[in-house]
C-alpha cells in the first residue's frame, strides 16, 4: 500500500481550524463569556470573576516567584499571556507586573478583556490569528503564561507555533509556564474547539527541544492539568 494511504486524510485545513476557533469562541463569548472562561458558575459578579483570576495568580504565580522573576522586581517585568479571554487572569497579572501584553483569537473576548482592563493602562490586549504573536509589539519579555487555553486547541501545529513564537519573544533564560491537556486517553475530534489535543511527557519534551526551550519541570503528566516550565535557551 502506498504510505499515504495508511493515514486518515485530514478533513480540515489549518485555516478551517483557525476560523472555527475564532467563530466558536466568539459565539461562546456572546452567549456567556465569563461562564466559558471559568465554568464554576453561569452567573459571575465582577467581584467574584476577578477574585478567581487573583486565585489563579496566587496559586500558579505567587507561589513560584523564584522561577518567574529570577531576582527581578515584578513591577520591572514585561509579561505575555496567551488566551486572555475576558481578562480574568490578565487583570491579576497587571496587579502584579509592570507591563502585560495578552492575545486572544476571539474579538468578542478581547472586547470584554479591554473593558476589564480600563483601569490598568499598562495592560494591552490584542486579537490575533489564533496561532502566532505577530500582533505583539517588541520582544525581550521576562515571563510568559497561559492557562486553560491549549487544552481547548485541537491542533498540535497551532500549539507548537505558539511555543516557537513565545521563544522568539522571551529573553534568554526566561520562563514560559503553561498548561496543556495531558490526559492522552481522551481523544479529541479533529476540529473540536472545546476538547483539545493531548500531550504525553515525551511529546512535550520533544516539542521543547524543537522550539528552543529546556523543559525543566513538568507536573501532571497524564492529567488534564499538565503544567510545563519551559526555560528559553
Ligand atoms: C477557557 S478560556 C480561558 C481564558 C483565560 N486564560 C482565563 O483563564 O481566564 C479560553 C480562551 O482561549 C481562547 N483561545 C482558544 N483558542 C485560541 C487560540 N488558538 N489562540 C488564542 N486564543 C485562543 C478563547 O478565545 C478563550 O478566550
Amino acid at each position: 500500500m502506498e504510505s499515504w494511504r495508511r493515514y486518515p486524510a485530514r478533513e480540515y485545513s489549518l485555516q478551517d481550524t483557525l476560523n472555527k476557533m475564532r467563530s466558536d469562541w466568539d459565539a461562546r463569548a456572546r452567549e456567556n463569556a465569563r461562564y466559558y472562561v471559568n465554568t464554576e458558575t453561569e452567573d459571575w459578579t465582577d467581584e467574584a470573576f476577578f477574585a478567581s483570576g487573583e486565585r489563579t495568580v496566587a496559586e500558579e504565580i505567587r507561589t513560584d516567584m523564584t522561577n518567574i522573576c529570577q531576582g527581578r522586581e515584578p513591577k520591572q517585568m514585561k509579561v505575555l499571556e496567551i488566551g486572555c479571554g475576558a481578562g480574568r487572569v490578565t487583570r491579576a497579572l497587571a496587579n502584579l507586573f509592570g507591563e502585560v501584553h495578552a492575545v486572544d483569537v476571539s474579538g468578542e473576548m478581547i472586547a470584554q478583556a479591554g473593558r476589564a482592563l480600563e483601569s490598568h493602562p499598562h495592560a494591552h490586549v490584542y486579537q490575533n490569528n489564533g496561532m502566532d504573536l505577530a500582533v505583539v509589539p517588541g520582544g525581550d519579555f521576562d515571563f510568559a503564561f497561559s492557562t486553560i487555553v491549549f487544552q481547548h486547541i485541537p491542533s498540535r501545529e497551532v500549539i507548537e507555533s505558539y511555543v516557537r513564537e513565545v521563544a522568539r519573544l522571551l529573553r534568554p533564560g526566561a520562563l514560559f509556564k503553561f498548561q496543556v491537556q495531558g490526559d492522552t486517553s481522551v481523544n479529541s475530534a479533529e476540529n473540536d474547539t472545546w476538547l483539545g489535543v493531548a500531550f504525553s511527557d515525551d511529546d512535550v519534551v520533544a516539542m521543547a527541544e524543537r522550539c528552543g526551550f529546556e523543559p525543566r519541570y513538568r507536573h501532571g503528566a497524564g492529567e488534564q492539568y499538565f503544567w510545563l516550565w519551559f526555560f528559553k535557551k
